[in-house]
């Protein structure tokens, strides 16, 4: 059984927190080694670009914009004319920078120039996204199982602008959960993925964004969008039920937090769906009321009595500088925390709480940083969590050496693959470059040649 008591420092030897620190150094540096000493050329040169822009803030605006245009663009001509236009306000061109310059500027070259711009923000998108329908994503889903992950499908939409794509959206979801579910009868047992102490893990998991249901969340009025929501959760609760599938809610920006959240555990609670579908809801722990979320949340998941306990999916959050900007904009305190080590601080807090209450709710770690992860585990272990009862999860195209590190260390993990197309991706895109170009992360840290020993150390 696990245990809610803290962990006892042992009669001689280090003090508990100095022999988790420990376990976590030792941990951490192992999951590190366990990367492929092959690597993908692509990525590399990807990450090198990530780099370069994380040191350069005038740079990042320029690749900001033209992820932002590269879609809308006719044709190459026109997306170089951007790019020029852009890297002009780059001040101090690092060698790279001040060819594409140049070559945006020349006649003969605007050309190629444009298709590369294209070819970079596509291969950029691409990284992530891992198949433009469900069908054509099934394969590589399977692969990723066989290899040892479990998977979240997160199709790709957010912040509808109309009913009808709204219903569209819902329709997808609701044809994703069939055709996966058909698909995924096929696969290869993997008992490591498929059950914990609470019972069956689903293999179809699909993660959904509230916000791309209805067009009436709004942050002036959020109150409008929650019964249209609601018809449009329920179907795809009930179709999730019947095929034996997970349904997770994201989390998204705080204007739609509480909305989310009352309504997901609201319609977990109505009768029919007490006995099932297995869902989950996500947690993010850069928010400073964090914390008395989870009370609530625990409170609910105490008195709710439904048959299958909810998956909780901790995060840091994925919103900081749109949160950050708006309360800047409104001279409102940031309900962000605006140091990263306070963001830190409070994911190891709640990573605690969820391990001490289990099973009342099933923990999901979901972090692309080491020492994060490896508290996580750590943790887990010396509260007596057996190993299939702490799910790690990552993202496509930034978690998956990680990904292939927690399955060789015998952990149970799990990697949520966005699929649609470059379009639809455009906004999850931008977050993603935001969060690895930038100084405070640890992925960019890491790819900019941070030592790893100092960014284990306890937050
Ligand atoms: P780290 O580098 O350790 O942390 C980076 C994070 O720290 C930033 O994203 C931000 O949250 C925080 N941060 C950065 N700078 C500061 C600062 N100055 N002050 C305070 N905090 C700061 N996010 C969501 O919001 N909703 C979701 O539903 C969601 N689902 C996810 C699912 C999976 C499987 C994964 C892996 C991530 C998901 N995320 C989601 C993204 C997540 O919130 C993080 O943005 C991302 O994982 C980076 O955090 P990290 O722990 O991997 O890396
Ligand atoms: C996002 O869309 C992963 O849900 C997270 O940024």
């Amino acid at each position: 059984m696990p245990t809610t008591a803290p962990v006892e420092a042992p009669r001689s030897g280090p003090a508990p927190e100095a022999a988790i620190d420990a376990e976590v150094l030792e941990l951490g540096r192992r999951l590190a080694r366990r990367r492929p000493s092959v690597r993908n050329l692509s990525r590399v040169a990807n990450d090198r670009m990530m780099a370069l822009v994380a040191r350069d803030p005038q740079l990042r605006a320029a690749l900001f914009r033209l992820v932002d245009v590269a879609p809308a663009c006719a044709d190459a001509d026109e997306l170089a004319a951007h790019l020029d236009a852009f890297l002009s306000d780059v001040e101090h061109h690092s060698p790279p920078v001040a060819l594409a310059a140049r070559a945006s500027t020349a006649r003969g070259a605007r050309h190629a120039t444009g298709r590369i711009g294209f070819a970079a923000v596509r291969q950029m998108a691409g990284r992530f996204i891992v198949g433009e329908t469900p069908a054509s994503a099934a394969p590589a889903l399977r692969r990723l199982w066989e290899r040892g992950s479990a998977i979240s499908v997160d199709l790709l939409g957010e912040a509808t602008v109309t009913h009808d794509e709204g219903r569209a959206y819902a329709d997808r979801c609701d044809e994703t959960l069939v055709t996966l579910a058909a698909a995924a009868q096929q696969w290869p047992a993997r008992p490591l993925l498929e059950r914990d102490s609470a019972g069956v893990l689903p293999r179809v998991n699909l993660s959904v964004k509230v916000t791309a249901l209805t067009p009436l969340i709004r942050a002036e009025a959020p109150e409008r969008g929650r019964a249209d929501a609601a018809d449009h959760l329920r179907r795809l609760l009930r179709r999730a039920r019947d095929v034996g599938a997970h349904l997770h809610i994201d989390m998204e920006s705080m204007d739609s937090r509480d909305l989310i959240l009352e309504l997901v555990l609201e319609l977990l609670s109505e009768p029919e769906f007490k006995a099932g579908p297995s869902a989950g809801i996500v947690l993010q722990a850069y928010l400073r009321d964090s914390e008395e979320t989870l009370d609530g949340i625990l409170d609910w998941a105490g008195a709710a009595d439904r048959a299958v306990p909810l998956a909780i999916r901790l995060v840091k959050g994925a919103y900081w500088d749109h949160e950050t900007i708006e309360a800047l904009q409104n001279g409102w305190v940031p309900p962000v925390y605006t140091e990263k080590v306070e963001s830190d601080r409070c994911y190891e807090r709640i990573t605690r709480r969820l391990i001490d209450v289990h099973p009342l709710v099933r923990p999901a770690i979901a972090s692309h940083n080491l020492r994060s992860v490896a508290h996580a585990v750590v943790y887990a272990r010396r509260a007596g969590l057996a190993t299939h009862d702490l799910e790690l999860q990552v993202l496509r195209g930034l978690g998956d050496d990680l990904q292939d590190a927690l399955a060789a260390e015998g952990l149970r993990g799990r990697t949520y693959c966005p699929v649609g197309d470059m379009v639809a991706g455009m906004a999850y895109l931008v977050r993603r470059l935001l969060e690895n170009t930038s100084n405070d992360s640890f992925l960019a840290s890491r790819t900019g040649g941070a030592a790893l020993d100092p960014l284990l150390i306890r937050p």
